[in-house]
C-alpha cells in the first residue's frame, strides 16, 4: 500500500516537475521511435487508440484514460468493471458503483481519485438518503478525503433539541413536518432510532465537513459534493508504465497482466524509455 502511494506521488510529481529531469531519457526514447519502427503494428494502433480521450455528456466533459473504459473506444484502453456512461437523458456523466448508477464530478489521474455522487442528490433541493453506500472493494476503496456521516431521515421533530443532532434545515420531498437530522462524525445519538424511519451512513469530503461545521456550507450542498474513490486497477505499476512513456492497457487473454502499450509495441510491465511528453497525463 505504501509503496503504490509513493509511487503515483512520483507519477504526478514527475509531471509537475519536468524540467527537474534529466533530459537524457528523452533522447534515448527519442532515440527508440526514430531507431525502432512499430514492430507490431497491432500494439502501436492500441498505443495510439488510447491516448488520453474527452468524453462529452451534457454540458460535461470528462478525459477518459485507464482504467476507465466508455463507448467510442476499444475495451483494451480500461479494466472491466470501470465503464463510464452518459445518463439516459444525456445530462451527466455516470459510472455504476456495486451495481447502482452514480454521478461522475471528477477524475483525477495524478491522485487516482474518481468524485462521485448519488444522482437523486444532484437534483433534489433537500437531498434524501434513504440507502446506504456500497462500493465494490474489488475495484474500490474510500479515500482518506472522505468521511461518514450519520444521517437519520422521515423524523418527528425533536423536542426538546438533541445537542449536536443537526436539523438538515430543509423537508425532504416536502413530506409534511417530517425531518431529517445528521450528525457529525464522532458523535453517536442511535437514540434517534425511535423517531426516525431509517437512518443511512452517507460519504462525504471532510472538507465539506469542516465547512458544515464553520457554517459556510448547508447539508444539502455538502452532500451534492459527493465523496471520492481511489481504483484500485493498475494501482503497482500503471504509474510506472505511464512513467516509461506507455499506455496502460488490457489484454482479455491475461486480464491480470501488467499490460503496458508502448509506441514501439505492448509489453508487460514498462515500456524502454522514459516519458517525453510532460504535459499528458496517465
Ligand atoms: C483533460 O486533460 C487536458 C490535458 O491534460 C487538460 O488540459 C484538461 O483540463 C482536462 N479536462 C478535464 C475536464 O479535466
Ligand atoms: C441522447 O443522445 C443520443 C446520441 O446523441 C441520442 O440518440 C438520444 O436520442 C439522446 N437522448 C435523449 C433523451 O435526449
Ligand atoms: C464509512 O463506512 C463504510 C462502511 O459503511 C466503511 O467501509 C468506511 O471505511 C467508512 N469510512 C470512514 C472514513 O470511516
Ligand atoms: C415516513 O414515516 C412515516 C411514519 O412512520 C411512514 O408512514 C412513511 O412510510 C415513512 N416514509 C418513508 C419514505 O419511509
Ligand atoms: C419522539 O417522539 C415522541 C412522540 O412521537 C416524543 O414524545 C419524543 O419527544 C420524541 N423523541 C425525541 C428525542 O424527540
Ligand atoms: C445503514 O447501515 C447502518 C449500519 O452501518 C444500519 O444500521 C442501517 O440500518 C442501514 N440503513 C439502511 C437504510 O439500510
Amino acid at each position: 500500500m505504501a509503496t503504490s502511494s509513493a509511487s503515483s506521488k512520483l507519477c504526478g510529481k514527475r509531471q509537475r516537475h519536468p524540467g527537474s529531469r534529466s533530459p537524457l531519457p528523452s533522447i534515448l526514447l527519442l532515440l527508440v521511435l526514430s531507431s525502432t519502427p512499430p514492430s507490431s503494428s497491432e500494439s502501436y494502433y492500441r498505443y495510439a487508440v488510447c491516448a488520453p480521450y474527452t468524453y462529452s455528456c451534457g454540458g460535461t466533459k470528462i478525459n477518459i484514460s485507464y482504467p476507465f473504459r466508455v463507448d467510442g473506444r476499444v475495451d483494451n484502453c480500461g479494466y472491466s468493471g470501470y465503464y463510464v456512461a452518459c445518463s439516459e437523458d444525456n445530462t451527466s456523466v455516470t459510472i455504476e458503483i456495486d451495481g447502482k448508477g452514480y454521478v461522475v464530478k471528477d477524475i483525477d489521474y495524478l491522485s487516482r481519485l474518481i468524485t462521485v455522487v448519488d444522482p437523486p442528490f444532484v437534483k433534489q433541493s433537500c437531498p434524501q438518503p434513504y440507502q446506504n453506500t456500497s462500493i465494490d472493494i474489488s475495484l474500490y476503496s474510500y479515500s482518506d478525503r472522505d468521511r461518514n456521516v450519520t444521517v437519520f431521515v422521515n423524523c418527528t421533530a425533536l423536542s426538546p433539541p438533541i445537542p449536536d443532532m443537526h436539523d438538515m434545515g430543509c423537508e425532504p420531498g416536502g413530506a409534511g413536518g417530517r425531518h431529517g437530522y445528521y450528525q457529525l462524525p464522532g458523535e453517536n445519538h442511535m437514540e434517534m432510532f425511535g423517531n426516525c424511519s431509517s437512518m443511512v451512513v452517507v460519504p462525504m469530503h471532510q472538507a465539506a465537513l469542516d465547512e458544515i461545521r464553520y457554517g459556510k456550507l448547508s447539508f444539502s450542498d455538502a452532500v451534492k459534493g459527493g465523496f471520492s474513490l481511489h481504483w484500485k486497477a493498475g494501482e503497482e505499476w500503471c504509474c510506472d508504465c505511464f512513467n516509461s512513456g506507455g499506455r496502460c492497457g488490457f489484454d482479455a487473454l491475461s486480464p491480470n497482466s501488467h499490460t503496458c502499450f508502448c509506441p514501439y509495441g505492448s509489453t508487460v510491465g514498462t515500456c524502454s524509455g522514459t516519458r517525453s511528453d510532460t504535459s499528458a497525463w496517465v
